[in-house]
Parts: structure tokens; sequence; C-alpha cells
């Protein structure tokens, strides 16, 4: 157990049932939450939750695996989202995730072995005006093509932090 972490996580969710007092509307942000604190929905951060909110881990999952923002599995530092819908594939697209294949030699959603990175293709973002675009750490990055995608890998840091947190209402 990550004392840390639980302790953190505790504290969120103490903040965050002042926010969310109806229903099931905490589920979402408690859910970024656990993400932004262990990277991914760990185990123990479910676990955690389930027990918050009185339901089940299996329930959270359910919701959490229907969206695609969610890792159930950890991922790199930086973790790249490539748009390949029609606009962003019309304009070449799958040569950025080429690229980006090329030089991490790593699959989708697998992580380099230095920990730093991991990409997935996703859906339409509604940046469809500055193709190809997508989102480094949940920062948006527009415009890529196969030759700038290099130098988003070799000075992440420029273009996100290495943990974003995402802002709740
Ligand atoms: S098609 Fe890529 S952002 Fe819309």
């Amino acid at each position: 157990m990550n004392l840390e972490k639980v302790q953190e996580l505790r504290e969120e969710l103490e903040n965050l049932k002042k926010i969310y007092k109806k229903g099931n509307s905490i589920i979402i942000p408690a859910l970024w939450r656990v993400q932004e604190i262990y990277g991914y929905l760990s185990d123990e951060g479910l676990e955690i939750l389930a027990n918050e909110l009185n339901t089940t881990k299996e329930k959270l999952l359910q919701v959490a695996t229907f969206y695609h923002f969610f890792h159930t599995k950890p991922t790199g530092k930086y973790h790249i989202y490539i748009c390949t819908n029609v606009s962003c594939m019309l304009n070449f697209a799958y040569e950025v995730v080429d690229e980006l294949r090329n030089i991490l030699k790593v699959n989708e959603n697998e992580v380099t072995p230095d920990g730093m990175f991991s990409w997935e293709e996703i859906e339409c973002i509604g940046l469809c005006d500055q193709p190809v675009a997508g989102f480094i750490n949940m920062k948006r990055i527009t415009n890529l093509n196969k030759d700038n995608i290099k130098d988003i890998i070799e000075n992440p840091q420029n273009y996100a932090p290495e943990k974003t947190k995402i802002e709740l209402i």
C-alpha cells in the first residue's frame, strides 16, 4: 500500500464529496483523481474509491472502460494521443502514428522501457480544423506531422507538464 497516495486520494475524495453531492455524479471526477494520483486506475485506488462510494471495483470499471481517457494499466510519463479520424487521417495522421511507433519502438498502449512514453489512437476530439490533432498528458497538440512529432519526443516538457491535473467544476 502506498500510504502517501492513499492519503492524497482520501483528501481529494473528501473535497469532491462537497462538490458532487447527488447520485453518481462523483464517479467520473473521482476516477480522474485516482488516475492522476496513480497514473492509471490502479487496484488500490479503485478499492479505496469503491469503499468510499459504497460500490464495487467492477462497477467502477464498467463506467471507466466506457471512456477513452481512462487507463486500466500504467502509461508512460508522457502519454500521447493521436486522432486518426477522418480529417486527421486525410492529413496523414497515420504517418504521425508510424513515426511514433518507429521512434519509440513500442506499439499502441505499450510503455517504453524507460517509462517515459506511451501512445494511442483516438477518435475525433473536435480540432478537425487543425489536423493532425491530439493530446500529450491531456494538453492539446495540433498541426502534427511526421517531422514535428520528433521534437515532441525529444522535448516533451516543452509541450506538456509530466502530470496534467484536470480542472473540475
Ligand atoms: S478528425 Fe481529428 S480532431 Fe476531428
